[in-house]
Parts: structure tokens; sequence; C-alpha cells
């Protein structure tokens, strides 16, 4: 896909000096007023590629300075007419999951089932970056993850790899476009390749143990799924796998990444990530630090300076030969060439109409949140109601953004619950009633007892979550544990709902509330996704891409489990031997799942063959499996039909469940739709212990339903 870029990047290399080329492969924080002179001096020499527009090594964490367009239409003009290459520079920012307009996390965004509306998101958000002169964003985050505790989880797409490879598809071919040179496209970057997910605890920056045959089957898919989509670059991550640091690992970094999965664009570090090689023992000083990673297929190094001081004297000395430095540094400049920086290096900013993508973020955040709980068809509520509000996220507007919001407009652009909840009441009988503080008062009970139901807004804010924010206990805090018992103490029914980061653990508060609805943090108009989909205006059609645990203790718990030797049953843990005393081996609410205003009736699933022999299917023929879906309630709503596969003997242990399929449909009251996939090698194999997909004859059990639970099967064998 870059290959076709390698001869102009031949002809550009070739004028470059080493010192030149080694500036290619180096990326700088964004300067500071202090250093603006000398920073010029450097990209004048030609020792600067790139720079990372912001200014600390936890970005999502920290307020970032917003981007400064005119100065960097400045730093470009020295780089472009200044400096004797006149390669212009590369700016990138994380720009995650939204820019002025923000969108819900990657983790909520999954939940949606729908990536063409996330693919449209994305590109609303490149749209907007993009015309503020950020060429390349540090997202999709496609990390498969199985631990909540870990605060990046909700960068991710959650626990399984097919759905997390569709959304990375998606997220890719939003932001990138179809044309890299367009103006509101922005070069897309799969991180954290690899393994960063699997940290061990859930503790950041953690070693991870993960064997190649879980590697191939359960990470590499979605960063497979994302460079098939053209992802112009990768991220490498902080974490070691089995004692080797991936920021040093040729097996990684270069064996599979470039010949497993053909990756042809450049990888850049994380940051500071090529330093940390002597923190994690396998680099003695600097210099084996730049030789260790660019060796191992590391392009560009992101603020450390070890390859700028290091590269030229190993390369003199012998110790690496050129050609390393000149692959990288081709590889840096055919992204820059497919870009059309050469082109158009400037930017005019220009202001981006923003009314659709405001609209789509609630589109998107409304088909995110999931109805996990609704006792006696509670919701949606009335609007003749007289609402009680009351809770700590009342008022919130950052929390809503999530973590990794760097350009997120606060303010009345993302309005609070109980603004959205206000307005959505606007004109009818009913009316809320909300706390001043959203704390809870002695008053509350009197206030609770002369409304007719209670809405609690409860959730963990942005800054629980994120980089270097994991918890060892992913409960709610007692305090909304307390609010919520009161509530129900007052004898009416309570809401709850979440506005949350991570699938918390909910045991200690579920028993409280009546109706949960798990909003997530939505981006800027999650609060009146909530507050409609409450009262019903939407139907929720969320389902969880994340198995949510009862008690932090059990995790990890996961859907897609090898089957276990000694378990009844085995599913999730459930049963003799794998149950933990002290609680429930299941879930609290298991992956896939989620309810809605309306209810959906399965037939059960019918193939066009109960055989197909390997042959045929490796010459591409499929199986047709078709199931039909009916609305049985009274309102329209949407479903999520899911196709799982169960694979019963096989060479090595495979899931009780691995989802290959899922299609969201809407139907009206009554009515009643097929729904077919087609199920080929690509779905039924597996990588095996030689890392080789391979698909084996025996037989297949091909499960549709509502999720990871369904046991709506018809068995099919591969003779
Ligand atoms: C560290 C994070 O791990 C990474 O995701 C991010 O893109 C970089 N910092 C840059 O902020």
């Amino acid at each position: 896909m870059y290959e076709k870029f390698e001869k102009r990047a031949e002809e550009i290399l070739c004028t470059l000096t080493l010192k030149e080329k080694i500036g290619q492969l180096n990326q700088v924080p964004q300067p500071v007023a202090g250093n603006l002179e000398e920073t010029k001096e450097r990209i004048r020499r030609g020792e600067i590629g790139s720079f990372i527009l912001c200014n600390s090594p936890t970005a999502g964490n920290e307020e970032q300075q917003a981007v400064m367009v005119d100065l960097l239409n400045e730093l470009q003009k020295v780089a472009v007419e200044e400096s004797r290459t006149g390669i212009p520079l590369l700016y990138g920012r994380d720009v995650i999951h939204g820019h002025h307009t923000v969108y819900p996390i990657g983790l909520a965004a999954a939940c949606s089932f729908d990536p063409e509306l996330v693919k449209k998101c994305y590109h609303c958000i490149a749209k907007e970056a993009a015309s503020e002169s950020v060429h390349w964003t540090f997202s999709p985050m496609i990390d498969v993850c199985h631990e909540p505790r870990w605060g990046r989880i909700i960068e991710g797409q959650g626990e399984d790899p097919y759905l997390a490879s569709r959304m990375a598809e998606a997220m890719v071919k939003g932001f990138q476009g179809e044309d890299l040179t367009a103006d509101d496209s922005m070069l897309a970057c799969a991180k954290h390749y690899v393994g960063y997910g699997a940290s061990e605890g859930g503790r950041d920056y953690f070693r991870t143990e993960i064997s190649d045959y879980t590697l191939f089957n359960s990470i590499l898919p979605p960063f497979r799924a994302a460079v098939k989509a053209g992802v112009a670059t990768v991220m490498s991550s902080f974490n070691d796998i089995n004692g080797q640091p991936v920021t040093s690992s040729k097996k990684y970094l270069t064996d599979i990444l470039r010949g497993e999965l053909g990756f042809e664009g450049f990888v850049v570090s994380d940051w500071t990530a090529v330093h940390q090689l002597m923190k994690q023992g396998v680099a003695r000083n600097s210099a084996d630090c730049a030789r260790l990673a660019l060796t191992a297929g590391l392009d560009m190094e992101m603020t450390d300076n070890h390859y700028i001081a290091n590269l030229e004297n190993l390369v003199l000395s012998g110790e690496i030969s050129e050609e390393v430095v000149d692959l990288a540094v081709k590889r840096v400049l055919k992204i820059k060439i497919a870009k059309g920086l050469f082109e158009k290096p400037y930017k005019e900013p220009y202001k981006v109409d923003r009314t659709e993508h405001i609209k789509l973020s609630e589109k998107i955040a409304a088909e995110s949140m999931v109805l996990v709980k609704n006792e006696d068809n509670l919701l949606p509520l009335s609007k003749d109601m007289k609402v009680a509000l009351y809770g700590p996220f009342t008022y919130e507007r950052r929390a809503l953004q999530g973590s990794w919001a760097l350009d997120g407009y606060l303010g009345a652009s993302t309005p609070n619950f109980l603004e959205a909840m206000n307005e959505v009441m606007a004109g009818q009988k009913g009316h809320i009633h909300h706390s001043y503080e959203g704390v809870l008062h002695d008053d509350c009970t009197y206030i609770f007892s002369q409304n007719d139901v209670i809405v609690l807004a409860l959730g963990e804010s942005h800054a629980a979550t994120g980089e270097a924010r994991c918890s060892a206990d992913i409960v709610l805090a007692p305090n909304q544990v307390e609010m919520a018992r009161k509530a129900k103490q007052s004898g009416k029914k309570v809401v709850g709902v979440i506005f949350c980061g991570r699938p918390l653990a909910l045991e200690n508060i579920e028993p409280y509330l009546d109706a949960i609805l798990i909003a997530w943090h939505g981006g800027t108009r999650c609060a009146h996704a909530a507050a409609k989909t409450i009262f019903g205006e939407y139907n929720p059609c969320g389902k969880t891409s994340v198995t949510f645990v009862r008690k932090t203790g059990q995790i990890p718990l996961y859907y897609n489990i090898t089957k276990s030797g000694r378990n009844v049953d085995g599913y999730y843990g459930e049963g003799y031997a794998q149950n933990y005393i002290d609680s429930l081996g299941s879930p609290m609410y298991p992956f896939g799942y989620g309810l809605s205003y309306t209810s959906f009736e399965y037939s059960a699933p019918e193939v066009d063959k109960a055989t197909i022999s390997l042959d045929g299917l490796l010459a591409g023929e499929n199986v047709r499996v078709a199931a039909k879906i009916k609305n049985t309630g009274e309102r329209t709503g949407k479903e999520t039909v899911q196709l799982y596969i169960r694979d019963h003997v096989a060479s090595c242990m495979r899931p009780i469940r691995e989802l290959k399929g899922f299609e969201k449909i809407e139907l009206a009251a009554g009515e009643e739709k097929e729904v077919v996939f087609n199920v080929g090698a690509e779905s039924l194999g597996f990588y095996n212990f030689e890392n080789k997909y391979v698909v084996e004859k025996g037989h297949i059990d091909l499960f549709i339903g509502e999720n990871c639970l369904t046991n709506n099967l018809v068995t099919i064998e591969i003779v």
C-alpha cells in the first residue's frame, strides 16, 4: 500500500546526510516559548522529523495547550524553506476519541456494535483535528483487554478480538478516509503494539506473559485488521512480553508486524519507551537503547533523543549499518509523501461546522449505552412524573468526556445531566427536583418521598481511568452506594445512571437500583443521550463489549475462555471446582448483553448445509447460517444479532464461545427479519501452536443469539 512511494522516498533519501536522515527519526514535544528559537535552529539543521503536540508524558491526564496552528505553520516554514532538506515536519497529537466534539470512549463506542457509525464519527474527529494542522493521531488504541483494573481498558474495544477488529478497521478508515492527502484526513496509529492490555494485575506499564497462541488468536487480530485497513503507523508498547521488551524486539516489531501482518508504514515508540530499555535492564546506556530499538524495527523515537545522540556514531563505528537507518527513514518519508505534505505543508485554518458532528455524538452515545437492569419495566419513565435527581454526576461535564479528551469543548458545549434532564422535561407535566451539590443531605428522605421516582447520577470521574490510573478495587465510591441504599429505603423506585469508564463491579449497589443504565463516559452529548433514553426518546440498544464482574476478585473474567477439564458446563466458571466459595463464578453481566424497551425472539438457526468439506472451505466456500428475529414488543427497537462458534474437538484447546459475526438491525413492533451470516474458513479456523492458521475437520456449533450466553445453535461438520 505504501510501497508505491518507495521510489520517491529513495530519491529524497539519496540527498540526505547521515545526520539529516537520523533527524527524520526524531520526534520531539512541541516547543515552549523559552526554547522556540533553539527549536527552529534544530529544524534548520534537519534534526527534527516530527513533533508530538503535547507537553507531558501522560497527556490524557493533564490539561494540554490547544493546538497552535500559527506556530505550527511558522515551524513548518522553517523546515520547508530554511532547512537544507526542505522535508516537511509531521505533527502528531493524541486525538483519541474526539477533538472539539467528543465521542464515547473506545470501550463504549464498541458497545454500539455499529462499525459504520463509528467510522462516521472518527471521520468527524479527523475533520476537526486536521483543520488545525494535526496530521497524525495516536489512535486507535486496540489493545484487547481482560483487565478492568487497568485504567486504559477504557481506550480499547473490550475483550473480544473480533469486535475489536471490526472497530479497528472502522476507526482507521474513519480517520484516514479514502485519500490521505485530503484536507479532512488524518494518519492513524494502531497502538499499543503489542500486548499492553495484558499487563499483569492490571498495573500500568507492567510485564506480560503472552504465549504465541494467545497472541495470534486473541491479541493480534485487531492489529491485523488495522493493517489491512491501511493504517499508516503503529505505536510500539511499553510492556515486555515474556521478558522481552517490545521496544527492542525484532520478533514483534519486524518478524510478526511486517512479516506476518504485512505492515508497510512506520513504527513510532511510545513516549520515552526507548529510554526505558535501560530501566527494563536490557540496555546499559543510551547507545544500547538506540541500537536495540532501531535494529528491532522501531523507526521513530518519541521524545527520547537516544537516536539523535547515538545513531551517527553507531553507524560510523560499524556497530549498525547505515542501511538499517535508511530503511527506517524511507518508511517515515513514504508516509510523509503519502500524506501529501511535500505538496501541501501548510494549513490555512478554517472553521469546521460541527452541527452534524454534535448530532452524531448524541447518536453514538445513545447507541453505546447499555441498559443492564430494568425491573418491572420501570424505564422508560413517563414525562408526567416527578423525578428526584441526585448524585455526584448530576452537574459533571468534564467526566462525561472521559480520559484523553485533550481538546473537548466544555461549558455549555458539553451539557451536564441536569441540563439535559430539564431540557427533555421542558413543557411537560412532570418536573425534575435536584439536589444542590449532588450530595446526600439529611433532607433527602423527605425529598425522595415527595417524588414519584428517583434518578441517581452515579459513576467515576475521567481521572479515575486512563493512563497510570489503575484501580485495585473497581467499585463505586461508598457515598454513592449509601445514596442508593437511602434512595431504595424510601420505597420509591430507583434508576441508576452510571457514567463510567470501566465495567465496574456493581454487586454492592445493584440490589438498591431497580433500573441501571450504563451511560459510560459518552462524550459531548452523553447527558442528552442518557436523559432521552430514560424518558424513552431513545430505545437502548448497546451491548456490553466487555464482561462485568460482580466483584473485583473475579478478575480476569471473560467469555471466550478455553474449555476446562473439570467443570460443570464450565461457562464463565460457574459450577463445581471453578466457583469461588465467596462469590458466584458467573459475571454480573456477560459479554454482548444489553436490554431494550422491546423484546426480541430468535428462531432456531438454520444452515444451507450440515456438512462442508474442508477442501471446499479452503477454496472459499461458505456455510450460510440464518435465523429470524422478531420484535415481540410494542416499540421499534434495535438488536445486535450475534454469531458465535464453538469447536467441539481441535488439536489445540479452543474457547467455549467465539464471536464471529454480528449485525445490528432495527425492527418495528411485530416486524421480523432474517439475518444471514456466511461462515467461511476465516471464521472456522485458528492459529495453532506453530502460529499457522488452520481449519480442522470436525463438528462446530454455530450460535445465533442476543449475547454470549445464547444456546440457540445448529451444528455443522467439516469433513
Ligand atoms: C503515552 C501513551 O501510552 C500513548 O498512548 C500516548 O499516545 C503517548 N503517551 C503520547 O501522549
